[in-house]
């Protein structure tokens, strides 16, 4: 009954393999394409491979009765016919609704014929940590659209539904989940936030798109454009509503932005 973690030393995958073991969990297999530096905790069994290299999965996929699939959509088809091949029988993906920027691993996962839960988190709280460099530098966070709005969501509490859903197939399989936190936040409300954690004011300052681009371009790369125009445009133009879900899935209230920030203060200082 072992249950492989994909993705094991990644932002979301290595909570998951923690989560999985707060619960008890003895058969956790994570998936790494280094096992001396993926330091991961004892009790875990170490796999060498890497999604995006299906030709390195058969050995780790063997004996696979579940798996975490953290998104590699260029080489999904190939990873689920391994996980096929090898008789795994319930995925877990992190993806997105079929029609999103996700949508392919959505689409590949259901047409695997493996039973299957999604997980289709919108913004993560750690999407602010891009505006470590200007809050530490200047106390300010600059950006087009002040009233822009998301129902963010810890990274952490992604993975304990996965992990909830990964040990208790029975009520999760062929559920999409869509995944917020537990709060409604207006980009301002986020900056509030993060001003109270320090104990200092932060200020949002208005500026046009192409700054905000320039801005994040050092921490983002190429990502910038598209992170301004499709993920913050989005929010301004549709705000997702925050919900009760993660604790109706985990039996525990989703984290708050305003912990999570107390929590990760020292990357804004
Ligand atoms: N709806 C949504 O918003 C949504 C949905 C799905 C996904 N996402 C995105 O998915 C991402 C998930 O990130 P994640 O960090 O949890 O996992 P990830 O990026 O999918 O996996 C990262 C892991 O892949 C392995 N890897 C091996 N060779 C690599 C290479 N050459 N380059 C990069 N990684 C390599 C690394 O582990 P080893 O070095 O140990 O092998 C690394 O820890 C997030 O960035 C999120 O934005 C978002």
């Amino acid at each position: 009954m072992t249950i492989l973690v994909t993705g094991a030393t990644g932002n979301i995958g290595r909570k998951v393999v923690d989560q999985l073991l707060t619960r008890g969990a003895t058969d956790v297999r994570a998936l790494t394409t280094d096992p001396e530096r993926a330091a991961l905790p004892e009790g875990v069994e170490v796999a060498r491979g890497w999604l995006r290299r299906p030709h390195t999965l058969p050995a780790a996929l063997r004996g696979v009765d579940r798996m975490y699939l953290a998104p590699t959509p260029d080489t999904v088809d190939e990873v689920l016919a391994a996980a096929r091949d090898a008789g795994v029988r319930h995925v877990v993906d992190l993806s997105g609704e079929p029609e999103s920027w996700w949508g392919s691993v959505t689409r590949a996962v259901e047409a695997s014929g493996i039973a299957w839960t999604h997980l289709w988190p919108g913004d993560f709280f750690e999407n602010a940590l891009t505006w470590a460099p200007q809050v530490r530098a200047a106390r300010t966070v600059r950006e087009p659209w002040p009233h822009a709005a998301s129902a963010p969501i810890a990274m952490d509490d992604i993975a304990a539904v996965a992990a909830t859903a990964l040990l208790d197939e029975g009520s999760h399989v062929h559920r999409a989940h869509s995944l917020t936190g537990p709060e409604t936040l207006r980009r301002t409300a986020l900056v509030e936030r993060i001003a109270a954690a320090l104990g200092e004011p932060v200020g949002f300052v208005e500026v046009p798109r192409d700054e905000a681009v320039a801005v994040l371009e050092p921490v983002m790369g190429a990502d910038a454009v598209w992170y301004v125009d499709a993920v913050l445009g989005g929010f301004a133009e549709h705000a997702r509503e925050a919900t009760p879900i993660v604790e109706e899935l985990t039996g525990k209230p989703g984290t708050t932005f305003a912990a999570w920030a107390v929590e990760n203060v020292d990357a804004f200082r």
